[in-house]
């Protein structure tokens, strides 16, 4: 594999990847280990769409995560795990324990009838286990889906349903912060509505009671003193399905997004590599979910693959206080930390104080994921936490991307605070306008569409491969469409402005408008809702609610604490809306299509130019609502 170490050889890699991009993909994962070489690298069309990547190869990715590294680096340390509470001992566990463990937790899925193409659902804290399990599901073949464990019973219940798993892996609760959650009971209450599941693993983390199932219920700990550590890996075609992770659109409810073995496996150790100039030996710490696709890249996959040694962290940024980031960074020796922008701004907000007490000087490289970064985070990033020597890099992708597509090289791209800056290598981005046609040149604004298959990109949508289609390969003929809006400045860098379809950046987390008015349409005196995004200082965007009740009720404020409790209940605290403002109607177009731009602007206090408004059925109903705002 080619690891860039100069800005010269990032231009010729790149000049390579886009003229010859199957030789020179084929050099990145030669280096891997194959139990048969492929017999062609891509086949690709963005219509149906068909993209195959190192066609005919068959591997498994775990003996390139875990197997391959025995001989050379049995004994360091794969995953150092840090838990919830800094008073209680954490885990480092090495490269030939955590095979071990793989291997048995593979041995107990099989016992219990998991083959190769059966989908597991993982539904876990952030614990050892969690890594295990989705290793443990590549090792026999088994598509893990792995579902955060903040949504609630009904996202679950959703997710195992569509993905029809037959086996969910959970744990009887999690820490977090100062809450403990109680996982398996939620996972009690989802299992009502998915009789298709036989099966429930459960780790045990902080020994709540939990109701055992008769014959379906079993407790990891007892289960994996029943089997070997030995366990073959299964024989895998590199366009075998590895993973499907739940997205949310801008329409219905989560799509699974799909990942197979081969491309997935090139593309993330590539860009781990050379993204953050991971060196061998160097410390990673990834600060995501394993729920979400940063947690499997780059808390897992990537890192192991690399052979790096990785940080599992179980709680949250301020707790105990809001120095517990700097205090792991110097408690492990951190080389490379990689966070969302929302975490950065509100330990920004704690003030430096939570900082001080820290030396940060095993620091290297510093990342970001998720959404835009203002400047002013940047800098405070920059200045307090890279003591102005660590490189920044913005890392722009997606759940569908795989891996990072755009983003400066550590050290090697020249910086600019708020830019993503370059493509990778492999990975060639267009600007279009709303009808298509593309921006030539630099200083353009446009929408971010991808123009030739990179071997991480999503292959189909589970269950529904025509979602996939209208979803990302029809808007733009040939061309893979992101959502995102972006600019390119001057020097040809890149700058993600925020999504321009219905859903919402909250937290870094991606939620669809429809998803969360669903959840809040089932309070039963709300008749219809809309929810926009609105700026906000912390979380990039906070959701506002307009919600119709029915009954016009006096009690306005039990009304939203309810509506609150509601969409916790049916998605999870995530998606809570920071502001509700319960209206008589909503302003829609005769065709009976909400005007989503009216209140956007109302949200975000704008409603001296709320434009043309007179296409409106009821354009009373807006002065309405503009003085009830909840400002
Ligand atoms: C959306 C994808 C990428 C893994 C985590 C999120 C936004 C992501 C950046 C960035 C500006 C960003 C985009 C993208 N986004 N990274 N560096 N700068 N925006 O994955 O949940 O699938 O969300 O996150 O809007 O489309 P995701």
């Amino acid at each position: 594999m080619s690891r860039i170490t100069s800005l010269e050889q990032y231009h010729a890699e790149y000049r390579k990847s886009i003229e010859q991009p199957e030789i020179f993909w084929a050099e990145q994962a030669a280096e891997f280990t194959w139990r048969k070489k492929w017999n062609k690298v891509l086949e690709w069309n963005f219509t149906g769409p068909d993209v195959k990547w190192f066609i005919g190869g068959k591997l498994n990715i775990t003996e390139n995560c875990l197997d391959r590294h025995l001989a050379e680096r049995g004994d360091q340390t794969a995953m150092i795990w840090e838990p919830n509470s800094p008073d209680e001992a954490g885990r480092k566990i090495s490269y030939k324990e955590l095979h071990a463990e793989v291997c048995r937790f593979a041995n107990v899925l099989k016992k219990h009838g998991a083959k190769k193409g059966d989908r597991v659902c993982i539904y876990m804290p952030m614990i050892p286990e969690l890594a295990v399990a989705v290793l443990a599901c590549a090792r026999i073949g088994a598509i893990h889906s792995v579902v955060f464990g903040g949504f609630s019973f009904s996202s679950l219940a959703d997710r195992v349903h569509d993905a029809d798993c037959r086996i969910v892996v959970t744990a009887d609760g999690g820490f977090r912060g100062a809450k403990d959650i109680p996982l398996k009971s939620v996972v009690d209450e989802a299992l009502k509505t998915c009789p298709s599941v036989t099966k429930v693993l459960v780790a045990k983390r902080t020994g709540v009671a939990v109701n055992m199932v008769e014959g379906r219920d079993l407790w990891w700990s007892e289960e994996i003193k029943t089997v070997s550590a030995d366990c073959p890996a299964e024989e895998m075609d590199s366009e075998d399905m590895l993973f499907i992770l739940y997205t949310s659109g801008s329409t219905g409810k989560p799509k699974g997004v799909v990942h197979t073995c081969g491309g997935y496996m090139v593309y993330v150790k590539y860009t781990f590599e050379n993204v953050f100039q991971y060196n061998p030996g160097d410390v990673f710490w990834c600060t995501a979910d394993v729920g979400w696709v940063t947690g499997h890249s780059y808390l897992v996959y990537g890192p192991l693959l690399a052979g790096a040694t990785t940080v599992m962290f179980e709680g949250i940024p301020t707790f105990p206080d809001a120095g517990r980031f700097w205090h792991v960074i110097d408690k492990h020796k951190v080389n490379i930390f990689y966070t969302a922008p929302t975490a950065i701004r509100s330990l920004e907000a704690m003030g430096l104080d939570f900082v001080k007490p820290y030396k940060l000087d095993s620091l290297r490289v510093l990342g970001t994921v998720g959404e835009p970064i203002n400047a002013e985070a940047w800098e405070w990033y920059h200045k307090n936490i890279g003591k102005e020597k660590c490189p920044i890099v913005d890392t722009w992708w997606q759940t569908e991307t795989g891996g990072i597509l755009i983003s400066p090289l550590a050290g090697i791209t020249k910086t600019k605070p708020g830019f993503a800056t370059w493509p990778l290598p492999g990975v060639q981005p267009v600007l279009v306008d709303e009808a298509g046609n593309e921006l030539q040149g630099n200083g353009v604004e446009g929408r971010l569409c991808i123009r030739f298959p990179w071997p991480g990109i999503i292959r189909t949508t589970y269950g529904n491969h025509e979602r996939c289609r209208a979803t990302y390969f029809e808007t733009y003929k040939n061309l893979y469409f992101t959502g995102d809006g972006c600019r390119r400045d001057e020097d040809g860098y890149y700058r993600i402005t925020g999504r321009v379809d219905d859903v919402i950046k909250v937290s870094g987390h991606l939620l669809g408008t429809a998803e969360i008015e669903n959840a809040i349409n089932e309070h039963p005196d709300i008749v219809e809702s809309a929810v926009v995004a609105f700026p906000h200082d912390i979380k990039g965007w906070g959701i506002y609610a307009f919600c119709i009740d029915e009954n016009g009720r006096k009690d306005v404020e039990s009304l939203k604490k309810e509506i609150i409790d509601t969409v916790n209940k049916y998605m999870g605290p995530i998606a809570k809306p920071d502001k509700i403002q319960i209206v008589t109607g909503l302003p829609k177009t005769r065709s009976g299509k909400i005007m989503r731009r009216i209140l956007r602007k109302i949200a975000e206090g704008e409603t001296s130019s709320l434009g043309d408004i007179s296409t409106l059925l009821d354009p009373a109903v807006v002065e309405e609502i503009v003085k009830g705002a909840v400002m």
